[in-house]
């Protein structure tokens, strides 16, 4: 049975107004999607882009869908991408969880990360077909699997595994859910998704993404979101929308997975710290990896 989990960062309801203004890419990211959508021209890649962000702003009213967070790619800024792509070249499947339209399932199939070992995963079934539209194409590029990840017949936790499944090979379009990665992920990115939710919550959701992680060195568990000098809750208003914020501190981030989620020794935590700037306001946000020793 799926229980009811309140995320803390609810969908805005009645959604705010969207607001062309806050749309910003950079350079870099405008080639980006030139090359993936052929859209050649500016203008008429921006008004693409806000079509799209309409439609998916009707489907969850998220902030980082009304600030444009959801068009940057996020995996590409780790400090260990290159280590990212290289899990890729030697089979190991990556996992985007929280996979929103599917931007950065696209980035490292273009940096080389071999599409049919990606499967990406959100509880918006709907972000598949939008992220299809966003990108001008007909077809998923990849593997979707949509899911609460708070469902525990969709993802459940699971002690970390020590040893290598007996069938290796794994076809991925047989996959129904989370569960039948257990022990199987080389790559598990996970992009301003934590934050949504309370500390019980992210330490059941660490735990269980714990429970997927290949005990194969170098597999790692990744990604980004908001943090704060100290473990506590925050507030903050973003976009004129009043926000409140479960965060860990880089001590105690470090900790849960260094000694809870693995046993004390069998990961290397790093962390990096950086801001982004969504609408003009710039906030803290934590990159980090937890790899397999
Ligand atoms: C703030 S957005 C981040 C999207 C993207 N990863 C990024 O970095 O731009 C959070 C994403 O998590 C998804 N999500 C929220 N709750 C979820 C849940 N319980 N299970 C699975 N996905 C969930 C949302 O639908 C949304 O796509």
């Amino acid at each position: 049975m799926c229980r009811d989990v309140e995320p803390l960062v609810k969908p805005v309801n009645p959604p705010f107004p969207l607001d062309d203004s806050l749309y910003c890419l950079e350079a870099e990211e405008i080639s980006f999607f030139k090359r993936q959508t052929n859209i050649q021209d500016e203008q008429a890649l921006k008004t693409h882009i806000i079509d799209v962000q309409k439609a998916a702003y009707k489907v969850a009213p998220y902030a980082c869908i009304r600030g444009f967070d959801f068009v940057h790619p996020n995996i590409s800024k780790l400090h260990n991408y290159d280590h990212i792509l290289k899990r890729g070249s030697k089979g190991a499947i990556l996992l985007d969880i929280g996979s929103c339209l599917g931007v950065d399932a696209r980035k490292a199939i273009e940096d080389g990360f071999p599409a049919h070992n990606i499967i990406s995963s959100d509880i918006k079934e709907s972000f598949c077909e939008l992220g299809c539209k966003l990108f001008k194409s007909s077809s998923e590029p990849s593997c979707f699997i949509p899911g609460d990840i708070f469902d525990p017949a969709f993802l459940s936790i699971a002690r970390p595994t020590s040893s290598v499944p007996e069938d290796t090979m794994l076809d991925i379009q047989t996959v129904r859910s989370l569960n039948d990665l257990r022990g199987r992920v080389g790559v598990v990115h996970i992009s301003k998704v934590f934050h949504l939710f309370d500390e019980e919550k992210q330490l059941e959701l660490a735990r269980a993404l714990g429970g997927l992680l290949s005990c194969e060195p170098g597999s790692i568990i990744c990604g980004n979101h908001v943090i704060g000098s100290e473990k506590g809750i925050v507030h903050l208003t973003l976009l004129g929308v009043d926000i409140t914020y479960f965060c860990h501190s880089l001590e105690t981030w470090t900790m849960l997975w260094d000694g809870v989620v693995f046993e004390k020794g069998q990961v290397k935590v790093e962390t990096s710290t950086s801001s982004i700037d969504t609408g003009g306001i710039a906030f803290p946000v934590l990159y980090w990896s937890v790899t397999r020793l």
